[in-house]
């Protein structure tokens, strides 16, 4: 999720307010930064690595030539955080310069392409392949704009843009596919950005470019195309109210809640992974003796999730290990045929780093998983995916974690095939729905927010509350506690559903919410029956199920419905959507801010 910028100006200096505007699009990512203008037929660069100020401070960024350009702030997914990664970058000529948010998916097979045609590539970004697509559709003739229409049109994945030509100094083009890109219009100027904040110091009239839409932008104006066959579109600008506050959250009153809106979008990206990365995991993984997951809170709820996704899939016995407990409990039983993978949003936790630092010493394979390229994590594992989330503000954990859960599922199926231990049509089904869980977050969150909203209000003030679930569900239960917890500072148990009456039953009496995630698997039969367990002893039930479960409707006293048809090993990524939000509310609702719970940090870097 990085942050990209442009302005095509009547008169006056562009550079000094893309600089402006990428302060206030830092917090989409802040590993790069880099600028292009031009002027006199001539692009002029300036970029890189470290946060904005910082490559100011060395470059002056603001004198840059010219009042048309465009800017860019990274967060690395393909490449590390360096200057030649940096954004805009340019095609061979140095005429052409872009600027991308999102993945091209299919970046090595157009880089070969491009590359045995004789173009030459500077970075390691899937980024770089635009430019030089755009300058080959140059050089066979097109006008600039048809051009970069085509070269669009061989793109898979996602993508804002922003381009500079030096032939045609007095425009932009932007373009977008699933990531954000609005315009801001003024009389004499025009912009675009992946967000409103962006502009809204300049202008407060704002169009929203659609899904395979491509603007021109000038100074006096703006034209918008469809991609894919030229059309002409046509939309009015509308007056954006919102105070530069609530802009940076997107109208949202907390990044908790934003976060848990831009789920599906995070999850989009989890499934655009390269696939020699997901190989060489599950090749790792299958050559161990023995696999660790190690990892701390929210990520070591995904690492729980994924032993039951490699144990069903792949058949693979894996240990989910608490990163504080990893030296003490296994350290010394550590070798050279060990591998572990290290799940870290951040991969900076100190707990995290020092089993990782443990594990090198001891010759053990550590690969990694996390949010952060360039992170210390990334820097040690052997192999390293990134789940490519963006930046998640609020303390709680929850874009990150469903995305976590993607890739491990990935990577589970990926190693259940290497080992030949799942039929063709169970892997093409299962890939399938994978491709499906963004929809079916989208379809989760817009279903259920009303109503857990509802149920929040009733239950709010209650002062202890019980989650439970049984098998990969039991990872969900302990998340939605977590959740709950950290942000609402309720006393909460969360327990394996058939471990509760060997302590935690003791603590039900008369309307005590227990709330049971129960997904449609193998576990039905006996989660009914510790469900009527709870009901005896007079606990207000609380079921997360299947939409349409009947049956389990009628022994609730509240229950969220989610959608049909998730398979079991996905359904944790789905079924904690109604519990983040729950936790959302009912901390709103007893006054606390979501965003800063007390005592905690969003990474925890002593020991
Ligand atoms: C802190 C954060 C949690 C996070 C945990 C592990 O406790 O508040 O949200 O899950 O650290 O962080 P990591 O970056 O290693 O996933």
């Amino acid at each position: 999720m990085c942050g990209i910028f442009g302005c095509v100006l009547r008169e006056g200096k562009a550079a000094p307010l893309l600089h402006e505007a990428l302060k206030r699009l830092e917090y989409r990512g802040y590993d790069s930064v880099g600028e292009a203008t031009v002027y006199n037929n001539k692009i002029y660069v300036k970029k890189d690595a470290g946060k904005i100020e910082e490559v100011h401070a060395i470059e002056n960024l603001d004198d840059l030539p010219g009042s048309v350009g465009i800017g860019h702030t990274r967060w690395a997914t393909h490449g590390g955080p360096s200057k030649v990664n940096a954004h805009p970058h340019l095609d061979c000529t140095g005429k052409i310069a872009i600027v991308h948010n999102g993945i091209i998916e299919n970046f090595m097979e157009l880089k070969d392409e491009l590359i045995d045609e004789g173009h030459v590539f500077v970075s390691k970004t899937d980024s770089e392949v635009i430019a030089h697509l755009i300058e080959k559709e140059v050089k066979s003739g097109l006008p600039f704009v048809e051009a970069v229409r085509n070269a669009l049109k061989r793109l898979e994945g996602s993508y804002a843009i922003a381009v500079l030509y030096a032939e045609q100094p007095d425009m932009i083009i932007c373009a977008r596919k699933e990531s954000p890109l609005v315009l801001g219009i003024k009389e004499d100027a025009c912009f675009c950005a992946s967000d409103i904040p962006a502009f809204l110091h300049l202008t407060r009239k704002s169009v929203v470019l659609e899904n395979g839409e491509i603007a021109i932008l000038r100074s006096d104006g703006y034209e918008l195309r469809r991609i894919s066959d030229g059309a002409e579109v046509h939309r009015e600008p509308e007056w954006i109210d919102w105070t530069p506050e609530m802009a940076e959250k997107q109208g949202y009153p907390h990044y908790m809640l934003k976060e848990i809106h831009e789920q599906p979008q995070a999850m989009r990206n989890a499934v655009r992974l390269q696939e020699q990365y997901l190989d060489l995991m599950a090749t790792f993984l299958d050559r161990a003796q023995e696999v660790f997951l190690v990892a701390a809170g929210t990520s070591y709820h995904a690492c729980l999730a994924a032993s039951y996704m490699f144990s069903k899939l792949a058949m693979r016995t894996v240990h989910p290990v608490i990163a504080s407990e990893f030296i003490e409990e296994y350290g010394k039983a550590l070798n050279i045929d060990t591998t572990i993978l290290f799940v870290s949003q951040s991969g900076e936790t100190a707990d995290t780093l020092e089993a990782l630092e443990y594990a090198r010493n001891r010759a053990s394979t550590l690969l990694g998983l996390t949010n952060v390229i360039g992170s210390t994590l990334t820097r040690v594992a052997r192999a390293y995916i990134c789940q490519q989330s963006g930046p998640e503000i609020g303390v709680a954990a929850t874009k990150t974690f469903t995305s976590q859960l993607l890739v491990l599922a990935q990577l589970a199926l990926r190693l259940a095939k290497k080992r030949g231990k799942v039929s063709q049509s169970e892997i093409d089904y299962l890939e399938e729905e994978i491709r499906k869980m963004p929809s079916y977050a989208e379809e989760v969150i817009a279903r259920v927010e009303d109503k857990v909203r509802e149920l929040a209000q009733k239950y709010y003030k209650k002062n202890l509350f019980l989650f439970l679930g049984r098998g990969i569900s039991s990872a969900t239960a302990l998340e939605g506690r977590l959740k709950l917890m950290e942000i609402s500072y309720k006393p909460s148990l969360a327990f394996p559903a058939g471990e509760s009456k060997h302590g935690p039953i003791s603590v039900v009496e008369e309307g005590v919410p227990v709330i049971f995630i129960c997904p449609r698997d193998e576990t039905r039969k006996e989660i009914k029956g510790n469900i009527m367990e709870m009901k005896a002893r007079g606990a207000t039930i609380i079921l997360i199920i299947e939409e349409g479960d009947e049956e389990l409707k009628s022994l609730a006293d509240d229950y969220i419905e989610v959608v049909k048809g998730v398979p079991e090993i996905l359904s944790p990524a789905i079924y904690v959507i109604p519990l983040q939000l729950f936790a959302y509310y009912v901390a709103v609702l007893n006054g606390l801010d979501p965003d800063k719970p007390r005592n905690l940090a969003k990474s925890v870097t002593v020991k």
